[in-house]
């Protein structure tokens, strides 16, 4: 979706992903259970290293990361696991490298000096994670059943591929490119808009007062935070 041509396969590749992520539970209160149990485990790795210099910006990619991962995989990764590693390490350097080309987007004249445009560099970050998403699909086609209902986004686009045969323009490779553009979405959006608010928060202590007594006056300390808590 995001590293495609505009065309008709890119028009249903997105009308089918939008369709399938609102199955999945996406901007419902499912997608809370999600997000809060993979708070529990970044709050873990955060009481393990009390006292101890902590990379935030990593530990807040690895936890959207994972709640992507659960409707994208239907699974988690262990923090530890060494794919996911890699996953995020593409990702952290991908992010890295486009970024430096939004410039571009807005001055497109910008894209003839050099280091300016979309590089071979960036294709063959992009290849590598979509290579490792060719695995995990390779794993789920194996244990597909058409017969049962599809639980995650890459059964729904098994099930959407085999069912349509001919009649779709999506194929395994062009799904391998969109889980990374899912990844690379729901990653480092979230890795990036926490951490600057963690940021402003270290700056401005007075701030971060007043939010914490807001959640202490809401919520209180025994239960997390939920979206039902909004005025
Ligand atoms: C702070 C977090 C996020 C920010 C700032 C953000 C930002 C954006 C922006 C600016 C767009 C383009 C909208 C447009 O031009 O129509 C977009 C689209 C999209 N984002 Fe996010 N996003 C975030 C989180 C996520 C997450 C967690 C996911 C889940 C995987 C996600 C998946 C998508 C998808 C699938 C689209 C395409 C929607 C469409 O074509 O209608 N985003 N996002």
């Amino acid at each position: 979706l995001i590293n495609a041509e505009y065309n008709d396969v890119w028009k249903e590749e997105r009308r089918f992903t939008l369709m399938a992520l609102r199955k999945c539970g996406m901007g419902s209160l499912r997608m809370e259970e999600k997000i809060l149990r993979e708070i529990k485990y970044m709050m873990a790795d955060i009481d393990e290293r009390i006292n101890q210099p902590i990379d935030l910006l990593h530990l807040l990619s690895q936890t959207p990361a994972n709640v992507v991962s659960t409707i994208v995989f239907g699974k988690r990764f262990e923090h530890e696991d060494p794919m996911f590693l890699k996953l995020l390490d593409l990702q952290f350097v991908f992010t890295t490298k486009v970024n430096r080309l939004g410039a571009s987007n807005l001055f497109p004249a910008l894209r003839f000096v050099p280091g300016m445009k979309y590089s071979n560099e960036l294709h063959s970050t992009v290849d590598n994670a979509a290579q490792i998403f060719r695995k995990y699909i390779e794993d789920h086609r194996k244990k597909f059943d058409s017969n049962s209902e599809p639980q995650c986004f890459i059964d729904m686009a098994i099930s959407h591929i085999e069912t349509l045969g001919d009649r779709t323009t999506m194929t395994y490779d062009s799904l391998s490119y969109t889980l990374w553009d899912l990844f690379s979405a729901g990653t480092e959006t979230i890795s990036m808009t926490l951490s600057w608010a963690i940021l402003y928060m270290m700056l401005n202590p007075k701030i971060q007062y007043k939010l914490q007594a807001e959640i202490d006056d809401v919520v209180g300390a025994s239960r997390p935070v939920s979206t039902t808590d909004r005025p």
